[in-house]
């Protein structure tokens, strides 16, 4: 989704610009551009396509005079990808300038008002009516205009503005989409996520929904929703800048799956204490805890796999139903939610738009909701009643790997929270669970320190058209993600079915030759699974079955077998997703892909 950074301060902003702008690359794009104040005017340069053209086209900003200004990555939802619809925005004189996150949502009949009142739109954006309405709302005060411009919109915004009448400042306001002001010595920013900023300061403030922040290089003033001035309290930001960098790997992904190990040791350890599950930043009541009826799981994409997996752990331990929605769903299907329901949201960025939106659902009905967010400081971390964090550090690649592998963790933790709350755990097994949680960083190291059958198989079968994969239970969920993974950055088609499913219609798709990846770690239905195998063999597919370590049997069914080692059902799909995604990666890379970024995909949607 679209990027932006603002800079004001001493020194030239066109190239900090740049910098931020390549860091916020990873977010998905397809044009990029800057508007700089130099002599009280705004310049503006701005192209489809690839950060290097602008600046190419800038001499790395150096031509671009002017320390004040705002930058944008635009990932294009108005408007194709071109000149004119990139961002930034001027109004029709000229004397605004706005960047854009965000769908406005009334956009035509402010188009429309604003056309027949004389102003002009050069593009087919959204935003365009934003900077025109500054001038139409224009008090002569930048943070003025700006709170009483947002007054017009309807939908989701974060906004970096320029006044050519006020050189030294940008506003910025915020709904529904991120935005962050960094607060540096002598200069001051705006930028859509913390990364982009951290080599510049530490020292950031959490814009919430309908705040207005004014920045002068010396100073940042607030403005809350009402238009009434107050003090902001800022959050520093301890994170390892090079966590937020390559660090010798070629791709941010490879760099992402060999943290898993890390990851998992950082979400798990710090809650477990003296035998005891011990969630920081749940205090809830235990007769509620024990009235718990039912528990929603929402979520997007991975994490909504992730998800599917959190039913399987939570259904079995606590005994009650657990629904698993995709939050763009959930937000319109009128979801029967009652008191004694628990609404589980999980986000590795916290931004997701209908995430969002299906968190506030919840809450419009009074229900409990509880965020799994790796984003610290996130719109759905604040907003939910109960936030935990999976401690996964930043994670750039727009594939999710330790993202994923974290949330399930954090799920098996909050399992066995509720299940300790609950009474429904004896000792030994909440001590067993602890174990096998604890040794579950280890495994996946040992996964991940071998990756040469996996790449070999990858070079077996890159050029694919199609790769199906199949499993049962646990299996399936695993194959949802795994052929996830696979489409989204190979571009091979791909789907996942349960294998029980096949007959009834997608085996018509089996054809001599076609990949299908067989999932088999889970104990109780494998030999179910076996049969699928031997029914898509026998119409010629060629099967890649990935099986536990010692399941002999499968060299018999399979053409090719991946292993992992055994450490429990519930939490073994942390352990057996890792050679999917590394057969995912080398498949990607095989292809010449843009493996961290690739096509029409962005990090964290915060569009609808
Ligand atoms: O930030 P979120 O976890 O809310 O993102 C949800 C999905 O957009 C995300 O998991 C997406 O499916 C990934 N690209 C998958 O790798």
């Amino acid at each position: 989704m679209c990027g932006i950074i603002g800079y004001t301060g001493p020194r030239q902003a066109a190239p900090i610009l740049l910098d931020a702008l390549k860091k916020l690359e990873y977010r998905g794009y397809d044009s990029a551009g800057m508007a700089v104040i130099s002599l009280d005017a705004i310049q503006v340069r701005k192209m489809r396509g690839r950060l290097q053209l602008l600046a190419n086209m800038t001499r790395d900003g150096r031509d671009l005079p002017g320390t004040v200004g705002i930058g944008h990555t635009r990932w294009a939802t108005h408007g194709e990808p071109s000149y004119y619809n990139s961002h930034p925005h001027l109004s029709s004189s000229g004397r605004f300038a706005v960047v854009h996150n965000g769908i406005i949502e009334n956009y035509r009949p402010l188009k429309d008002m604003l056309i027949a009142k004389g102003y002009t739109f050069l593009s087919a954006t959204d935003t365009e009516v934003i900077s025109n309405l500054m001038e139409y709302c224009d008090q002569g005060d930048l943070a003025r205009t700006l709170m009483a411009a947002v007054k017009h919109l309807q939908g989701s915004y974060a906004l970096g503005v320029l006044s050519a009448d006020e050189p030294d400042r940008i506003a910025a306001v915020r709904r529904d989409s991120p935005l962050i002001v960094g607060r540096g010595e002598g200069e001051n920013f705006i930028v859509s996520d913390i990364p982009a900023i951290l080599s510049l300061t530490r020292d950031v403030y959490l814009m919430k929904d309908g705040e207005v922040a004014l920045l002068d290089p010396e100073k940042i003033t607030f403005f809350d929703p009402y238009g009434e001035q107050f003090d902001k309290e800022s959050f520093h930001v301890d994170w390892d800048v090079s966590a937020a960098e390559k660090g010798g790997y070629e791709h941010f992904m490879m760099k992402e799956m060999m943290e898993q190990p890390t990851a998992l040791r950082e979400t798990i350890r710090p809650r477990i204490k003296d035998g005891r599950f011990v969630l920081d930043g749940l205090q809830l009541d235990p007769d509620w805890v024990k009235s718990l009826s039912m528990v929603h799981i929402v979520a997007c994409g991975s994490a909504y796999h992730a998800g599917r997996l959190g039913k399987n752990l939570l259904e079995g331990r606590l005994g009650i139903p657990v629904d698993v929605d995709i939050a763009s769903e959930f937000r319109y299907r009128q979801p029967i939610l009652k008191p004694e329901h628990l609404v589980v949201i999980i986000s590795q960025s916290g931004e997701t738009a209908d995430s969002i939106a299906a968190l506030r659902e919840a809450k419009g009905k009074g229900v409990k909701t509880l965020a799994i967010v790796n984003v610290v400081g996130s719109t759905i971390a604040r907003e939910a009643d109960y936030t935990l964090y999976t401690w996964a550090g930043p994670e750039i690649a727009v594939a999710t790997t330790k993202g994923y592998t974290t949330q399930v963790a954090a799920l098996a933790l909050l399992t066995c929270c509720l299940a300790q709350e609950r009474g429904q755990m004896s000792g030994e097994e909440l001590q067993q669970m602890e174990a096998l949680l604890m040794k579950l960083p280890d495994a996946a190291e040992e996964v991940l320190s071998d990756h040469k059958e996996v790449q070999r198989l990858a070079s077996l079968f890159f050029n694919h058209k199609d790769i199906f994969f199949i499993g049962r239970g646990i299996d399936y969920s695993l194959s949802l993600e795994g052929s996830l993974k696979l489409k989204e950055i190979s571009y091979i088609h791909s789907e996942a079915q349960p294998a029980g499913e096949l007959k009834h219609g997608t085996i018509s798709l089996i054809q001599p030759g076609t990949l299908v990846i067989a999932l088999a770690t889970g104990k109780r239905l494998r030999d179910k699974t076996i049969s699928n195998i031997q029914e898509v063999r026998a119409r010629g597919a060629v099967v890649l079955a990935l099986c536990l370590e010692h399941d002999e049997e499968i060299e018999s069914v399979a053409d090719h077998v991946l292993r992992v080692p055994f450490l429990c059902e519930e939490l073994e799909p942390i352990l057996a997703i890792l050679p999917l995604q590394l057969f995912a990666y080398y498949v990607a890379a095989l292809n010449g892909n843009d493996v961290d970024k690739p096509r029409n995909l962005a990090k964290s949607v915060t569009v609808e």
